[in-house]
């Protein structure tokens, strides 16, 4: 008999017809009479109860049926008298393929803490908890194509390996082939990367953006979608050393354009999961955050408040809340203070824009007081920066100057100045934290819990 995903049994079509489910147990209970097994197959948060009669199985054939093994059963769907489900399995024939020892299987109980879960993340994916995340995450990257291709951008493909710092931080993982335990030294006594694999250093990217300009420029809409890999030492519930970022890029965009892009983007995506993930957001709502539905409908129902930093930082002054970092003109904004904004001031999501030119990078375009750029940060509750992005410098002149400002070599960013010089055009754009948005979304607090393997300082595991 073919196998029908649990997701589908609870279609009416199915009710009172002979099925074959396969999945894991998740719990076992009963007396000698009768034995009820619910079984997850992760295609959705339900579990389906399985009835064994225990006049036609043996104790001896349901031993090895404990939480965490795998089985298959065959058997007539029936509408449930029980309370707790609509439908259930009279179990026909029972398969096991694979036992899971109580001894030493780690997900015995119900309510282990998210922190435990997170040693176990091989097989934290088999809990309610860790599924309805997961496909949330999912449904939210089709979203995000989704929503792109409609409009008529183009998905491009930046490399992961760079020799170009896009953000200027200077957090890059170095990419490299030589012996550390013997590299090759120049005249200088300095490493000599012409001997390493691409002829010169290497990273792993920080941002897709510099390329995706290259085609935006081009092509006149783009978007990435891939990982990027900051080396970034902070040990935050927000920050990640690996995570995937979402860049859509525009010709002849400025930054108005921009705000209606991240906004429509970010709301469409916030809707397309209440729509089609609405089982596992109620789950995650019930057991970690009452709020959650309430606070994404929030989001969809209001406009977000556009401000400059300026006046943030004029309404952060003037507050009698207690910052643990100062606040004044010049400061690089801490989430205490962004938050403050969104949850305490505002009460809504606000997208802060120009910026001082000194705390943003080199390619934001400046504004005519010299002092500030036409940078914008959208700013959540809960979450502080979800979105980072903005105009792009597009005067040859005045990006050579910032460049050589900021002391990046510009033999490096030839190819990147070649968009100033050849037929250059307004453009904006803006990169979504992919993990901050699906956090958003599922109401989980710590970032490490929204992506499958995460990757966080002093931690490579699985
Ligand atoms: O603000 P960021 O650094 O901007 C850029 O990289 C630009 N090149 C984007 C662009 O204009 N195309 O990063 C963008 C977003 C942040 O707003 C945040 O949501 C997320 O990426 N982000 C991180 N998410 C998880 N862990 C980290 N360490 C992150 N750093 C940034
Ligand atoms: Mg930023």
């Amino acid at each position: 008999m073919k196998r029908i995903k649990i997701i589908d049994l609870f279609r009416p079509e199915h009710l009172g017809k002979e099925v074959c489910v396969m999945g894991w147990v998740r719990t076992r209970r009963g007396n000698k009479h009768v034995q009820f097994v619910a079984l997850n197959d992760g295609s959705t948060v339900k579990n389906v109860q399985i009835v064994f009669d225990m006049a036609q199985f043996t104790d001896e054939q349901l031993k090895p049926i404990t939480t965490g093994s795998a089985i298959k059963v065959d058997g007539l769907l029936v509408e449930s008298m029980g309370k707790g489900q609509s439908v259930e399995i009279q179990a026909r024939t029972l398969e096991v393929f694979g036992t899971a020892d109580p001894e030493s299987y780690p997900l015995q109980k119900k309510g282990h803490t998210l922190e435990f879960l997170r040693e176990k993340a091989h097989l934290r994916p088999r809990t309610n908890t860790f599924g309805a995340i997961l496909r949330v995450r999912s449904a939210l990257a089709f979203a995000i194509h989704k929503f792109f291709q409609e409009r008529g951008f183009f998905y491009l493909n930046t490399p992961l390996i760079t020799a170009s710092d896009c953000e200027g931080a200077g957090a890059m993982f170095q990419v490299t082939t030589l012996d550390l335990n013997n590299l090759p030294k120049n005249e200088e006594g300095k490493v000599d990367y012409s001997a390493d694999f691409f002829g010169k250093p290497t990273a792993l990217t920080v941002s897709g953006q510099l390329e995706g300009e290259l085609g935006a420029t081009a092509l006149g809409a783009i978007y990435t979608f891939g990982p990027t890999f900051r080396a970034e030492n902070s040990n935050t519930p927000r920050h990640l050393s690996e995570f995937w970022m979402i860049e859509p890029e525009v010709a002849f965009f400025d930054i108005t354009d921009n705000m209606d892009l991240a906004e429509d983007f970010i709301k469409y995506c916030i809707k397309y999961a209440l729509d089609n993930c609405r089982d596992d957001i109620d789950f995650l709502a019930e057991h970690y955050d009452n709020e959650l539905v309430e606070r994404l409908k929030f989001v969809l129902d209001n406009e977000f408040v556009r401000l400059s930093y300026t006046e943030g930082v004029k309404i952060l002054e003037e507050s009698k809340h207690k910052f643990e970092f100062p606040v004044y003109w010049g400061a690089d904004l801490q989430s205490e203070h962004e938050r403050y904004l969104v949850e305490e001031h505002f009460k809504k999501p606000v997208i802060l824009t120009d910026y001082p030119k000194e705390i943003k990078a080199f390619y934001m375009k400046l504004n005519e007081d010299n002092k500030t750029v036409r940078a914008m940060d959208v700013l959540f509750p809960k979450i502080g920066e979800i979105i980072g992005g903005s105009e792009r410098e597009e005067n040859f002149d005045k990006l050579s100057a910032r460049i050589e400002e900021l002391d990046i070599p510009m033999k490096d960013m030839w190819w990147y100045l070649d968009t100033r010089r050849f037929g250059t055009v307004p453009h904006a754009g803006f990169g979504l934290g992919f993990e901050r948005l699906v956090l958003f979304v599922t109401g989980m607090t710590n970032i490490r819990d929204v992506i499958p393997f995460p990757r966080t300082p002093n931690n490579a595991e699985f």
